[in-house]
């Protein structure tokens, strides 16, 4: 396969935390978990759950609806807008290492939002590399986008956060801030640690009434931060805040200056008894009623993906999602960032081919395992997959996504 261009080869961003593994975390927990306002579900004000309710009706409820009406026109629910490629941080795992790139420009930003508009895209989310690597582009593009009535949707680490971003951020009407943090303390190779956004993370969950946005972790399993995904779960939890679950993925397409191949925390047969009584672990807690954004389908599956005995699944890229890149051009998913092929761009339109994407999907699913793709597929296999999206976010009060 030819890629148009590598969004990672252009060196490596970022601090790696070089602090050794702590393996007795349990005796961390009274640290971390500070006496929490309210208990998951508990405390939050009816309006504040009504208006999350119906603001998620309009993003995504009424676009699916839509869409399927439309089957014979690229009608995308879920976006992801690629606003950089740098990083402050070096996630052995991740792709993402796109230093001294020059981020998209505030035009393409607003073009985007304006084609999203005109196919009936109600979900915007900023993708990266680290969106607040511009603090400003994202405030400003957050207004524009908020006030014509899209969801939007932060995926950060959260280290450039601050009380007084955080505010203004609020007012300028985000709707979901997705905190990615892989352990409790910074690991070798894994630095998004509790340790460096604590203050973020109970900040944000002061504010998120106020300003009507949602809070949630975003935690990747890998073979280093088993015990910590517990741990953040539990706090998370404590505190009445989501949470979503990435299996760390090699990924699928191999980048020149990748310099992580063999120490991205992957997980191989000696993580399987460890990774399978998380995810185990996970699925109870799943049932028993913490929010999580992953199904227990996904969950499950995870277990068949470190295997590599992953069934091929219908995933949606390309048809219900779509990622813009940096320049306004479009790909199916962040796996094919790099791909050469033309898949349209906002100024001339998509061009995803249904038999061409088919004819992709029917390798790459089996090694894919996709986060924010499986969900989609899951909640709208059917109309009542649907509703239990809705009911399901509606109890908890949660509508982001990942
Ligand atoms: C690429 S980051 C960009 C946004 C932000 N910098 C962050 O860390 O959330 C988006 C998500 O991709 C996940 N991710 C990156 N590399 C991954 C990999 N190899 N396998 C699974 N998830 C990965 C991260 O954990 C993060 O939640
Ligand atoms: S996962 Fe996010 S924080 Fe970590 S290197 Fe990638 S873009 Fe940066
Ligand atoms: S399975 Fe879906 S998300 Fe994964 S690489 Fe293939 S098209 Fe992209």
């Amino acid at each position: 396969m030819l890629y148009r261009f590598s969004i990672y080869q252009l060196g490596v961003g970022g601090v790696a935390m070089a602090t050794p593994h702590k393996s007795n975390l349990s005796n961390l927990r009274p640290k971390w978990t500070r006496p929490g306002r309210r208990l998951e579900g508990e405390g939050r004000e009816p309006g504040y759950r009504l208006s999350n309710f119906s603001r998620a009706y309009r993003s995504w409820i009424g676009p699916y609806i839509k869409s399927r009406f439309h089957s014979d026109e690229f009608r995308p629910v879920l976006s992801f807008l690629y606003t950089d490629l740098n990083c402050n941080l070096d996630c052995y795992y991740c792709y993402s290492r796109g230093r001294h790139i020059p981020g998209m420009t505030m035009e393409v930003a607003k073009r985007s939002v304006g084609w999203l508009t005109s196919v009936g895209c109600k979900v915007l989310a900023y993708m990266g590399g680290e969106p607040l690597v511009r603090k400003d582009f994202i405030l400003e593009l957050t207004r524009y986008a908020a006030q014509e009535g899209f969801f939007v949707y932060l995926a950060t680490n959260g280290i450039l956060l601050d009380e007084a971003f955080i505010d203004e951020i609020g007012r300028a009407g985000i709707s979901t801030i997705n905190l990615a943090v892989d352990c409790l303390e910074g690991t070798e190779g894994i630095p998004k640690s509790f340790a460096r956004i604590r203050g973020q993370f109970d900040w944000l969950v002061e504010r998120e009434e106020e300003y009507g946005f949602i809070t949630f972790l975003n935690i990747n399993i890998t073979d280093r931060n088993i015990p910590d995904v517990k741990e953040l779960t539990e706090l998370a939890h404590a505190r009445g805040v989501p949470t979503d679950y990435h299996i760390n993925e090699p990924p699928l397409i191999r980048y020149g200056d990748y310099r992580h191949t063999h120490d991205g925390g992957w997980i191989t047969e000696g993580s399987y008894h460890g990774v399978d009584a998380l995810i185990d672990w996970l699925i109870e807690k799943n049932l028993a009623g913490y929010t999580m954004v992953n199904s227990v389908e996904h969950l499950r599956a995870m277990k068949r993906f470190i295997r590599r005995d992953l069934r091929p699944w219908s995933c949606c890229a390309g048809e219900l999602t779509v990622i813009i890149r940096l320049d306004g051009s479009f790909a199916p998913c962040f796996e094919l960032y790099g791909t050469q092929e033309d898949w349209g761009n906002i100024e001339e339109g998509p061009r995803f081919d249904p038999l061409r994407l088919a004819k992709i999907k029917e390798k790459c699913t089996p090694r894919c395992l996709s986060t924010c793709n499986y969900q989609v597929m899951h909640y709208t296999r059917s109309l009542l997959y649907s509703l239990q999206w809705v009911a399901k976010h509606a109890r908890t009060r949660l509508f982001g996504t990942s």
